[in-house]
């Protein structure tokens, strides 16, 4: 099939809408990464989903929303807790896994008894989901194991001749996926950091526990708390190795490593130092600039052949832990302190 990429007019979106009403698959802006949607209360559009994208069958989508009310539909209890996350993130990038209603079909979950919920705070999202008239499941845009999609030439790269539409939203300006949360009643655990830190979580009084996989390789036998988690996720065809280092001893180790078609990752401004080719995302000391670009530049590096990639460390602080979380995943957890 032909795939269109159309700006998000009025129109366009109403023509959008009545692809989905009629169980097609369209790319969809947000502001944190680009959205691959189909009705999520029925099932057969669902399953497009998983093939478009090679998606294991076992990995949950997130159903996305325009109103309060959407929500009473799909979740069978929303703890007091969930109610003071929503006065206060939503509309944007936070998902909440709570208990499901009969209403969502199983394949959206994945066969557990919980579904994932989210309110986007982009104009286009909001404005496609209204006029489609049902909640959307939307994982990103992306081939599964390629890095999510922050702009509608990623999402054709990855799905061309697969969906029928894109809507063109421009770039996404947060650049990683939303935050995913578990809340039972004063208790968060943060199962996937984004630009909703944990910080800002634990401002409502409820105690935040970060779950152990965030930052850490699972164990074999390890229980899973979001299956998404198990996948290697984000990867560029490259070997990428984290360096935790500061610049100067970061060049020296670049240097006394000479390899084939190597790139250095680093920080804008920071190419000169280096004796090999770069690639920046984003400036030092600025996790939002740096969450904008990384997944556009692991495109990059791909599109330049790179083998192996040295990649600047980010901080784990506020929105930095969701940057080093998919950065660590990319780079198949090889981090080189020095
Ligand atoms: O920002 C985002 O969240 C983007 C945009 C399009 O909204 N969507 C996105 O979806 O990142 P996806 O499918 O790439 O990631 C969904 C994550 C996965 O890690 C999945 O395992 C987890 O949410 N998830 C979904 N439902 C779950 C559930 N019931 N329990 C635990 N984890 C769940
Ligand atoms: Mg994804």
């Amino acid at each position: 099939m032909e795939t269109r990429i159309l700006p998000c007019t009025k129109e366009n979106i109403e023509k959008a809408a009545h692809l989905l009403r009629g169980g097609e698959l369209v790319g969809m802006p947000t502001e944190t990464v680009y959205g691959l949607a189909a009705n999520a209360l029925d099932e057969t559009a669902v399953s497009k989903i998983f093939i478009a994208k090679g998606r294991p069958q076992d990995n949950p989508l997130i159903v996305h929303i325009s109103s309060l009310s959407m929500l009473e539909s799909l979740a069978a209890k929303v703890p007091d807790t969930a109610f003071q996350l929503a006065e206060r993130f939503w509309s944007g990038p936070l998902t909440m896994i709570l208990p499901k209603t009969a209403a969502v079909p199983s394949s959206v979950t994945a066969g557990l008894d919980t579904v994932a919920v989210r309110f986007p705070s982009h104009p286009a999202a909001q404005a496609l989901i209204d006029a489609a008239g049902v909640p959307l499941a939307a994982p990103s845009a992306n081939r599964s194991g390629s890095p999510s999609p922050t702009s509608a030439q990623h999402v054709y790269d990855d799905l061309q001749g697969k969906i029928p539409l894109i809507l063109d939203g421009g770039s996404c300006t947060i650049g990683l996926e939303s935050t995913v949360v578990s809340v039972a009643e004063g208790q968060i655990t943060l199962l996937r950091p984004g630009a909703v830190t944990a910080e800002q979580l634990a401002s409502i009084g409820a105690e935040v526990t970060i779950a152990r996989a965030v930052c850490e390789q699972l164990r074999p036998d390890e229980k899973v708390l979001s299956p998404g988690m198990k996948y290697k996720h984000y990867a560029p065809k490259a070997s990428v190795y984290i360096l935790d280092c500061n610049l100067a001893d970061f060049v020296r180790y670049v240097d006394a490593h000479p390899q084939e078609d190597c790139y250095a990752l680093v920080y804008e401004g920071e190419e000169q130092a280096l004796s090999i080719p770069s690639v920046t995302y984003g400036r030092a000391e600025d996790s939002l600039s740096q969450a904008q670009a990384l997944f556009g530049s692991l495109r990059k590096l791909d599109e330049l052949g790179a083998k192996i990639v040295y990649a600047r460390c980010p901080s784990r602080q506020g929105v930095g832990l969701a940057v080093y979380n998919r950065l660590l995943r990319a780079a198949g957890f090889h981090q080189i302190t020095l």
